[in-house]
C-alpha cells in the first residue's frame, strides 16, 4: 500500500477554495486540507452556506468534503503533515511605504513562508498559487532554506488562471496549467513532475506547460495585463463611437472577426473590476520602473487610466443628461458585483460610480442578487485608495452614505419611483425584466444608463425611456443635453 499524497493549501479564498475542491474531486487518492487563519471563513466552508458564490462549487465541495477534502484552522499541523503546500494567500497592493500604490504587499506571503519553515520536519514542495511579483519564488526560497537547514524545499510557481463566475468550469477544463520550477536541477525537475502528475489526473498533458520560475510568474502578470488591455482598448473606442455615431458592438464584432484578434473579451462596459487586473498591472508597472523601464511602465499604466476615465465618463454622462443635477433624485443601481455570477465586489466599478453619484448628492437604491447590504455599505464608506497619487484619498461623508443609500431585494423595488436606472453588472435577470412595468412606475423623463450593454436599446426607446448604452449612438436628447453642459 502506498501512502496517500497529502496536499495542504494555505488560504481558503476565491482561489484556494475552488482549486483545492477540484483537485480533491479529480484525485481521490490525494488528501487535501485547506487551511486559513480566518475562523469565520473556515466555519463557512464547513457549513451549508459556503463563503463564496461560484456556480457548481457547492456540488464539488459536497462530494468531497469529509472524504479527502478538509477545511481547517489548524494551519501548522496540516502544513507539517503535507508533501505539497500551496500558498494562496492574498497579495494586495501596498498602501504605504516604499512602492505604495503599486508594489505587491507580500506581508501575508512572507508570514506564511516563515511558518512553513518553522513547522516543517520533512521535505516539501512549496507552490506559489497567489499572483506574486516576478522573483518572489527566489525570495521565498531564501526564507525557507535559511530558516530550516537540512530539509529540502522545492519551490514551484503555479499561477491560477481561473476567472471568478466560471471558476469551476475553468478548473475542470483549463486552457493551460502553468508550472514553473528550477528546471536546471534534478530536484527541481522532480518537483515539477510531481505537480504535473497531480494535474494529469484530468488535464491533457499537452496543456500542462512547464517553464522556469520567472517565466511562470511573469506569464500570470502578462496575461492579466493583456486581458485588461483589451477591455481598455474597446472602452477607449466606445468614447469615440459616442462622439461620432458609430456603434461599438458593431465595431468590436468586426474587429474580433479577425482571427489574429479573436472575438472574446471585447465588450465595452463601464470598466473592468475584480481583485486582480488593477493590482497585477500596478505590480507590473512597479517591476518595470524598478528595472529602469519607465516607457514600458507608462504604456501599461494607461490601461488603468482608461479604466478610471470610463467610470468618470459614465457618471458625467448621467449627470449632464439629467439637467446637470441629480441632487435629491432617486437613482436605481442594478448590480453591484464586479461581474455577473459572483458576489465579489473587490474593485467593482459600481463603487466608483456610486460614489460619484453620491458626491453629486443623489439618492441611491441598490439591488444586487448576490451582494449583501453590509458589503455594499463597507465598500462605499472605505476611502478610495488613489493608485496614481498614493496617500491621497477622496473624502467621503459617512452620514451621506447611510442617509442616501438604500439596499433592496428586487429590481422592481429599486426602480419604483426612480428618476434613472443604472445597470452596473450584467446579471442575466436584468435582460428579462418587464421594462414596460418599470417605466410605468417611474417619473418622466425616465432614463436608463446601461453600463454593460444588457438592454435592448430599440425596445426600451419604443417604451419611452431615454437610453444611454455605452458606445452606442446617442439619443437626440442626450446629444442636446451634452451640448448644453
Ligand atoms: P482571498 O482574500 O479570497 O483569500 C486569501 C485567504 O488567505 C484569506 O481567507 C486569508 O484569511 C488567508 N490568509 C492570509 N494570510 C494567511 C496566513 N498566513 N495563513 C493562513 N491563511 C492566510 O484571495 P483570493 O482571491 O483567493 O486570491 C489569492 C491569490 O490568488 C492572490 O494573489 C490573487 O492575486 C490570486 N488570484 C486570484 C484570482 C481571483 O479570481 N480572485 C484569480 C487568479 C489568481
Amino acid at each position: 500500500l502506498t501512502t496517500m499524497v497529502k496536499i495542504c493549501c494555505i488560504g481558503a479564498g476565491y482561489v484556494g477554495g475552488p482549486t483545492m475542491a477540484v483537485i480533491a474531486l479529480k484525485c481521490p487518492s490525494i488528501n487535501v486540507a485547506v487551511v486559513d487563519i480566518s475562523v469565520p471563513r473556515i466555519t463557512a466552508w464547513n457549513s451549508e452556506t459556503l463563503p463564496i458564490y461560484e456556480p457548481g462549487l457547492d456540488e464539488v465541495v459536497k462530494k468531497c468534503r469529509g472524504k479527502n477534502l478538509f477545511f481547517s484552522n489548524e494551519v501548522e499541523k496540516n502544513v507539517a503533515e503535507a508533501d505539497i503546500v500551496f500558498v494562496s494567500v492574498n497579495t494586495p497592493t501596498k498602501t504605504s511605504g516604499l512602492g505604495a500604490g503599486k508594489a505587491a504587499d507580500l506581508t501575508y506571503w512572507e508570514s506564511a513562508a516563515r511558518m512553513i519553515a518553522d513547522v516543517s520536519k520533512s521535505s516539501k514542495i512549496v507552490v506559489e498559487k497567489s499572483t506574486v511579483p516576478v522573483k518572489t519564488a527566489e525570495a521565498i526560497e531564501k526564507i525557507l532554506t535559511h530558516n530550516n537547514k537540512g530539509i529540502e524545499f522545492q519551490i514551484l510557481s503555479n499561477p491560477e488562471f481561473l476567472a471568478e463566475g466560471t471558476a469551476i468550469t475553468d478548473l475542470f477544463n483549463p486552457d493551460r496549467v502553468l508550472i514553473g520550477g528550477r528546471e536546471e536541477t534534478p530536484g527541481g525537475l522532480k518537483a515539477i513532475q510531481t505537480l504535473k502528475d497531480v494535474y494529469a489526473h484530468w488535464v491533457p498533458e499537452e496543456r500542462i506547460l512547464c517553464t522556469n520560475l520567472w517565466s511562470a510568474e511573469l506569464s500570470k502578470l502578462a496575461a492579466n495585463a493583456f486581458l485588461a488591455q483589451r477591455i481598455s482598448s474597446v472602452n477607449s473606442m466606445s468614447a469615440l463611437c459616442e462622439a461620432t455615431g458609430a456603434n461599438v458592438s458593431q465595431v468590436s464584432y468586426a474587429v474580433g472577426k479577425d482571427s489574429r484578434i479573436g472575438p472574446k473579451f471585447l465588450n465595452a462596459s463601464v470598466g473592468f473590476g475584480g481583485s486582480c487586473f488593477q493590482k497585477d498591472i500596478l505590480n507590473l508597472v512597479y517591476i518595470c520602473e524598478c528595472n529602469g523601464l519607465p516607457e514600458v511602465a507608462n504604456y501599461w499604466k494607461q490601461v488603468i487610466k482608461i479604466n478610471d476615465y470610463q467610470k468618470v465618463r459614465f457618471v458625467n454622462r448621467l449627470v449632464t443628461s439629467m439637467f446637470n443635477t441629480i441632487s435629491g433624485k432617486k437613482i436605481a443601481i442594478l448590480g453591484f458585483s464586479f461581474k455577473k455570477d459572483t458576489g465579489d465586489t473587490r474593485e467593482t466599478p459600481a463603487i466608483d460610480v456610486c460614489r460619484g453619484l453620491l458626491s453629486d448628492r443623489a439618492q441611491l437604491i441598490i439591488y444586487d442578487p448576490k451582494v449583501p447590504k453590509a458589503q455594499m455599505m463597507k465598500d462605499l464608506s472605505t476611502p478610495k485608495f488613489e493608485w496614481d497619487q498614493p496617500g491621497s484619498t477622496v473624502p467621503v461623508a459617512e452620514d451621506s452614505i447611510t442617509k442616501n443609500v438604500t439596499v433592496v431585494h428586487s429590481a422592481y423595488e429599486a426602480t419604483k419611483d426612480s428618476h434613472a436606472i443604472c445597470i452596473l453588472t450584467e446579471w442575466d435577470e436584468f435582460k428579462s425584466l418587464d421594462y414596460q412595468k418599470i417605466y410605468d412606475n417611474m417619473p418622466k423623463p425616465a432614463y436608463v444608463f446601461d453600463g454593460r450593454n444588457v438592454v435592448d436599446v430599440t425596445k426600451l426607446r419604443q417604451i419611452g425611456f431615454i437610453v444611454y448604452s455605452i458606445g452606442k449612438p446617442l439619443d437626440p436628447w442626450l446629444k442636446d443635453m451634452a451640448a448644453i453642459a
